[in-house]
């Protein structure tokens, strides 16, 4: 019998394990619950999910080895009994846009691209570490440590916790390091001086394991013998659920969207749209997340009173470009721009664009224009754009994957849907556990093609250049 490994998917949402053949990727089993509501929330519930998702999936007592995928940047603080000091701030909560500003202004975005590889905005740790620093002082002078959610769950899994509280054996990797705001993608090393700015004082961080290497052992229940992956931030851990190999660009239409790619190279972004984050494998991927993803395609489906399908069959039945209509879609302000307070606009209504057809395109190829930009910004800094797919609820829309091949001028792949980031951190646990140099080659179930026709390759100017018009406009009445 060939050895099983469990892969972890602590999303905002849910958590989601796989149980895969380590040395084909079959899946064996698999369970999932869910997760609280809100932009806070106390990592013990993410603990607790952990547990029912486990049961749900057969228990875990057989597997060799377990590596936890997680949302990025969730800041866990924790004093020197290993107590969490207060719920964790997560990605999505924006209380720390001002501390992000104050944080550029001291340093200039300059410096900040330099150190981390990214201009720090709110979703980033170090905004919230700033942020607890100026208002919970008392909580702040507590931290002992600070970990990321995948960090603190792997930690559990390794058997330590509130009762058992060794700080210095927690672990994290490149990936989720690299979004915290105070780790350097360039020199793969922490930047201290940049933690101690926002929080007021040195504590211990997570040491950063390899690509391929064990963290730890679990303890887990009758598991006392699995080997612990390094774990990985969601888009990490996803890219390498999907076998991303350098040039590979990925489009993510979730509650947010997020375009990532797989770099060689380590990107610096002085402008802010892209992300300098590292991959799991030990390259980059860079990246660039924009607040306004499927919610775009539910506001315009609301606002003509149709269902999805519908939604889709209008937006085809309009031209590329929909004849000069834009939306810009910033309908919760937006991230990428780092806009937060800015509101969407329709550009462009004549009487011959002021129909459901064009206002459904135009909410389409605006979501993908936000996309887009991200990825545009990424060509800019020399990353490599081979192939694109697209993932998450919104690549289910038909009227996405085919306004795609428009927006972006090029072929569309859309992978079989799965739990990407689970079955990444399943190929880290096999990878883990082979001891090889490179994870393990897992065939994946196919992927259908979208071909960009020579119409969608013309049309691709205009789109993006009306699409510019209209976001600056929006911009500056800001
Ligand atoms: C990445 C980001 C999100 C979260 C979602 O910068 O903020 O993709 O990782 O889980």
């Amino acid at each position: 019998m060939p050895p099983l490994v469990a892969g972890i998917d602590s999303s905002t949402q849910s958590c989601k394990v796989v149980i895969r053949d380590a040395d084909t990727g079959a899946l064996v089993r698999e369970g999932r619950a869910k997760h609280p509501d809100g932009t806070e929330v106390d990592p013990e519930r993410w603990w607790s999910a952990l547990e029912t998702a486990v049961e749900d999936a057969g228990g875990i007592d057989d597997v060799a080895a377990i590596a936890v995928g997680g949302q990025q940047h969730g800041m866990v603080a924790l004093d020197d009994g290993g107590q969490v000091i207060r719920p964790a701030l997560l990605w999505n909560d924006t209380r720390s846009a001002s501390a992000a500003t104050d944080l550029v202004a001291e340093l200039g975005a300059q410096e900040w691209a330099a150190a981390t590889g990214s201009v720090p905005v709110a979703s980033f740790t170090v905004t919230k570490l700033r942020w607890l620093a100026t208002h919970e002082p008392d909580h702040a002078a507590r931290v002992a440590a600070v970990a990321l959610p995948h960090d603190w769950l792997t930690w559990r899994l390794a058997g330590y916790g509130p009762g058992t509280p060794d700080l210095d054996a927690l672990t994290t990797d490149r990936s989720d390091a690299s979004g915290t705001g105070y780790w350097s993608p360039v020199d793969d090393d922490y930047r201290r001086d940049l933690l101690v700015r926002a929080l007021g004082h040195d504590c211990i961080l997570p040491r950063v394991v390899a690509p391929g290497a064990p963290a730890g052992t679990a303890a887990y229940g009758s598991n006392q013998h699995a080997l612990l992956g390094p774990g990985a931030g969601d888009n990490a851990a996803a890219a390498l659920g999907l076998g991303m190999r350098e040039g590979d660009v990925v489009l993510s239409i979730g509650t947010s969207g997020v375009v990532s790619a797989v770099s060689a190279h380590p990107v610096i972004d002085v402008t802010g749209t892209v992300a300098g984050f590292a991959d799991a494998t030990g390259q980059f991927l860079p990246l660039a997340v924009t607040l306004n993803g499927a919610r775009v395609l539910d506001a315009a489906a609301r606002l003509l009173g149709v269902d999805h399908r519908g939604l889709a069959d209008l937006a085809l039945s309009a031209p590329p470009g929909a004849d000069g209509l834009v939306l810009v879609p910033y309908l919760e302000g937006e991230r990428t721009p780092n806009k937060p307070l800015s509101t969407g606009a329709l550009h462009g209504l004549t009487l011959a664009t002021s129909t459901p057809a064009h206002l459904a395109r135009a909410a389409v190829e605006g979501l993908l224009g936000g996309l887009a930009d991200g990825l545009a910004g990424m060509q800019a800094l020399g990353t490599r754009v081979g192939s694109v797919s697209l993932i998450g609820g919104g690549a289910q829309s038909e009227a996405v994957r085919r306004c795609a091949t428009s927006v972006f001028a090029m072929d569309i792949e859309v992978p079989a849907p799965g739990e990407y980031v689970a079955d990444g951190a399943a190929r880290q646990a096999a990878w883990v556990l082979s001891g090889a140099s490179e994870p393990p080659v897992w065939v994946r179930a196919g992927s259908t093609s979208y071909a960009a026709s020579d119409a969608d390759r013309a049309a691709q100017t205009g789109i993006r250049e009306r699409y510019a018009q209209a976001r600056d406009l929006t911009l500056a009445k800001l």
